[in-house]
């Protein structure tokens, strides 16, 4: 058993009001170090925690730990917003990073990238359950995420279109996920894995719209 947030219960994922906090130049993304890595379509991540703050995307598990207590790899004296933005949520962190997406080709395609994140294995029984949190960087007000409860039912999914600095959650081992970009341009975001509980729910109380 793990401690969940009852406000995701219903769906799986909130939708938070936009960052309204520093503006954040383009070179805390521009300007990182990227690794080859797939993951939901063309994507680069640019590791900015990891599980011991090596330049690397694996997941905790490969070091013996769930995907909490993530360590500062050396991107992150070049992008000192984001990292305060993590570290304004309060709750346990795990994996910090970038990912670039590169244009979809069609929706269809987009979809056939649905997966489900690996985001608890090793996580101790009666610890808080790890979701995921997404700060989208690059304006794409014509992307969404397409998160489904099925994976091949159409029927069950909800979409979260991806302006600049929109924020959602999203307990990313539950929904399908993958996202469609049809811009011309790649996407970036900032996703984060934290821990549930109530300093998770505290700070989405306070991103959320009144
Ligand atoms: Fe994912």
């Amino acid at each position: 058993m793990y401690i969940k947030l009852d406000r995701l219960a219903p769906t799986g994922f909130e939708v938070l009001k936009k960052y309204d906090g520093p503006d954040i130049p383009d070179t805390e993304w521009s300007g990182l170090e990227y690794m080859d890595w797939r993951s939901g379509g063309d994507t680069n991540f640019a590791p900015i925690a990891s599980a011991l703050g090596e330049m690397e995307c694996a997941g905790f598990w490969d070091h013996g730990k769930p995907d909490k207590d993530g360590i500062w790899t050396k991107n992150a004296e070049v992008c000192p917003t984001l990292v305060k933005w993590v570290e304004n949520v309060g709750a346990r962190y795990g994996r910090v990073r970038i990912i670039k997406l590169n244009p979809s080709t069609s929706e269809e395609e987009a979809a056939r990238n649905l997966h489900l994140d690996d985001n608890n294995r090793l996580n101790p029984d009666g610890e808080g359950w790890v979701v995921r949190t997404w700060l989208q960087l690059t304006d794409d007000p014509d992307s969404y995420m397409i998160l489904r409860d099925e994976k091949d039912d159409p029927a069950t999914e909800h979409r979260i279109f991806m302006p600049k600095y929109s924020q959602f959650v999203i307990d990313s081992q539950r929904l399908y996920h993958a996202a469609y970009h049809p811009g011309s341009k790649p996407r970036y975001a900032l996703i984060t894995s934290f821990e549930s509980g109530p300093t998770l729910e505290r700070w989405m109380e306070s991103q959320t719209a009144k």
